[in-house]
């Protein structure tokens, strides 16, 4: 269709130099091997360029030679209409779904009962305690730390102090958690907080160790070096000026696993950022509660049969259709989790690094996803354990397999003792990201990566859930 331009354009022509374009263009239109040759017109020639009024000129092309948009020659990449299709999609199929879930179950929605939960027995709470009584470790730490610095111990005796501190720091939760068999919530809660602090003081022993080893060598060479001789007393920031308990409690509350002499602070704290990363903490965990009590309950409790009865149609049904709350709830949790409360935390303590996750939503590989969607574990992995292999000439494939065996232990750790059943549902989960990183590194990446790693998002984990909610139904309730 021309436009009024081109039609008023068309208009101030003379009928000669209209007929001259169009014998210009006739040559490529009529030289297509597709195109019948027209046959020349038998009645007498009309000018073509004559036009009675409201006609639309004949003269004017409407053909030329082009490709379909989905042909990849044509070179067209706009599909954004798709995407908000695909979004209306979504919102249309689980609005529907949600609709269908209200007039089944009715609203199932009851803070009051999270309250009542939370608040159950309340004078009573072994994971509190738990959580008030590990700070004996950061103090065993703290001193111990002091007592190598002044040289009273060897480097050798602390790897074995600290293979004995740690080995209880990690079983004692283990024993509470099991003897007390309370709430699985709150005790995977309690125990997470020890696995954190579990990270950190093992961060903070081995940079001190690294410190030691500094100075020792700075002596032997007799330089000196802002690491190993505090020249000036009032530095906060060299090492030993660094073990006081301020300083590691700055640590332990920083929204980081890699402990530094000095981390880079922010110059102040901006109210508004913190209000915003508050309300989003409390009204996006307020939509996970309620999104699980409301849509993954009734789902799990309907899935309890057909696990049973090993009924492969309906257990495959069950996990997809587990797969679109749950993944709902994983990315609100890693918005609430990774964004709001590392953010707030960190706003409050004026800690200046603020990349706790990267652009994870775009890995077109498995090893790119894990070293993108939790960079404080990642960091923390590459450091104390990846790298100083790596140095000590292991190779790629062992330092990867001793991270993830480590990444598994506390994945297993966190799901088996707080449900006080062993499985290694969690632990083969962990495990099996070797292989498919070796996979997805061989494919090359691209769109196909991509939707590998979501796929192995979407489905793995509600696999695993449902695999052990199935065994935690059979061991209390057959
Ligand atoms: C295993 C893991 C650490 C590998 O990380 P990666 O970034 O893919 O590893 P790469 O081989 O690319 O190397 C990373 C670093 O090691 C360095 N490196 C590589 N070879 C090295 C060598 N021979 N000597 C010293 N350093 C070396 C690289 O230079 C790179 O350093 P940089 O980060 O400063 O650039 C990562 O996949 C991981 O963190 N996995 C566990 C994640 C996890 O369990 N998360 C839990 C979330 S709940």
């Amino acid at each position: 269709m021309g436009t009024e331009s081109d039609r008023a354009d068309n208009q101030h022509h003379s009928p000669s130099k209209r007929a001259g374009s169009i014998r210009k263009r006739l040559p490529s239109s009529t030289s297509s091997p597709r195109q019948p040759q027209a046959s020349p017109p038998k009645s007498p020639p009309v000018d073509i360029g004559v036009k009675t009024p409201n006609q639309y000129p004949p003269d004017r092309p409407i053909h030329q030679a082009q490709d379909s948009l989905f042909s990849s020659s044509s070179g067209w990449t706009n599909y954004r209409g798709f995407l908000n299709l695909s979004i209306l999609l979504l919102v249309v199929s689980n609005g529907r779904v949600a609709l269908e879930n209200i007039i089944k179950y009715g609203i199932l929605i009851s803070p009051f009962e999270w309250l009542s939960y939370a608040l159950h027995d309340p004078w009573r709470w072994p994971n509190f305690t738990m959580v008030v009584l590990s700070n004996i470790f950061v103090f065993v730490t703290f001193f111990f730390e002091r007592k190598l610095e002044s040289g009273t111990f060897s480097n050798r005796f602390a790897a074995w102090f600290y293979s004995i501190l740690f080995t209880l720091h990690l079983g004692a939760p283990v024993v509470v958690t099991l003897h007390v068999q309370g709430n699985p919530f709150f005790a995977a809660g309690m125990m997470s907080l020890y696995v954190v602090e579990f990270l950190k003081l093992f961060s903070y022993a081995h940079v001190n160790y690294w410190c030691r080893c500094a100075r020792i060598a700075a002596a032997e060479n007799q330089t000196k070096s802002p690491v190993n001789l505090a020249t000036k007393k009032d530095d906060r920031y060299t090492y030993p000026n660094n073990l006081t308990l301020s300083n590691l409690y700055y640590f332990m509350f920083a929204p980081t696993l890699c402990y530094e002499l000095k981390f880079p602070r922010s110059p102040g704290i901006r109210k508004t950022f913190v209000i915003k990363r508050l309300c989003e903490l409390v009204g996006l965990s307020f939509v996970v509660g309620a999104l699980s009590q409301q849509w993954i309950v009734p789902l799990l409790k309907n899935s309890m049969q057909p696990f049973s009865d090993m009924n492969l149609g309906h257990c495959i049904e069950r996990v997809l259709k587990l797969a679109i709350p749950n993944h709902l709830i994983w990315l609100l949790f890693f918005y609430v989790v990774f964004h709001s409360a590392l953010n707030l935390i960190a706003e409050i303590l004026r800690f200046a690094d603020r990349e706790f996750y990267r652009d994870f939503w775009n890995a077109e590989t498995i090893s790119y996803f894990w070293k993108t969607w939790n960079i404080p574990v990642h960091r923390w992995a590459l450091r104390h354990i990846y790298k100083p292999m790596m140095r000590n000439k292991w190779s790629k494939l062992q330092a990867s397999i001793a991270v993830f065996f480590v990444s598994a232990f506390f994945h297993e750790y966190l799901v088996s003792i707080p449900l006080s059943m062993f499985r290694l549902w969690a632990y083969y989960g962990m495990m099996m990201q070797v292989p498919l990183s070796i996979l997805t590194d061989i494919m090359g990446g691209g769109r196909a990566g991509n939707i590998i790693v979501w796929l192995s998002l979407i489905l793995v984990q509600p696999m695993a859930i449902l695999m052990y909610v199935h065994d935690w139904y059979v061991l209390h309730y057959t």
